[in-house]
């Protein structure tokens, strides 16, 4: 089992961080290969609308620190996409790599759009101090997109959680080790 972890805070033990390890760390114990991408440390361009994936290439052209971790998506079992909440959307790291992730979409076609191979688990991490039900268009656009790609979409929504460092997470922590566990023995 292959699982590549997406992390989109510059916190690198804030609340979505160590909910996604509570998570790759338990699939580890089960024998999961687990590879970790902090995109706060590193280099890598937005999206630049150029097309070049749908004309020049079948993958982005842009040559940068996401093309590793783009190219590791294509041999993921499950991909780990954890971010918090910022003004109501993904934090600006993890939305530029995700619009990155335009270079994974064939367009060319009003079905299969995804050039994955199917058969791929996403478990989307969002964490934010508002209440759970605040931004749950949030969860809801990036659900659906993951599903475009072909993902069986988990998410867990991790609620009231300040920037503080004493902010009480062991719920979701909890919840991402039992996630990992019924995937894991699912196999
Ligand atoms: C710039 C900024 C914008 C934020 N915007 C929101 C928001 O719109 N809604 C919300 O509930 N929390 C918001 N928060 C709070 C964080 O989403 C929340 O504390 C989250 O748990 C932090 O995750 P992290 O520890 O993984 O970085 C914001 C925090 C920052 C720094």
């Amino acid at each position: 089992m292959n699982i590549v972890s997406l992390l989109g805070s510059a916190r690198k033990n804030g609340t979505s961080a160590r909910i996604a390890r509570s998570f790759t760390s338990t699939a580890a114990t089960y024998g999961a290969t687990v590879t970790e991408y902090p995109l706060n440390t590193m280099q890598y361009r937005g999206c630049q609308g150029c097309e070049g994936c749908h004309t020049r290439s079948d993958r982005c052209v842009l040559r940068d620190d996401a093309t590793a971790a783009l190219d590791q998506l294509y041999h993921a079992d499950i991909v780990v996409f954890a971010a918090p909440v910022y003004f109501g959307d993904t934090c600006g790291q993890f939305k530029s790599f995700y619009d990155r992730m335009w270079s994974l979409l064939r367009t060319d076609t009003e079905e299969e759009y995804s050039r994955l191979p199917p058969g791929k688990t996403a478990l989307l991490i969002l964490t934010q101090v508002d209440r759970a039900d605040a931004h749950s268009d949030v969860a809801k656009r990036y659900t659906r997109t993951l599903e475009l790609y072909g993902f069986t979409v988990h998410t867990l929504i991790g609620a009231g959680l300040r920037l503080q460092p004493n902010t009480d997470i062991d719920s979701y922590l909890q919840a991402a080790t039992a996630l990992a566990r019924e995937l894991m023995r699912s196999e």
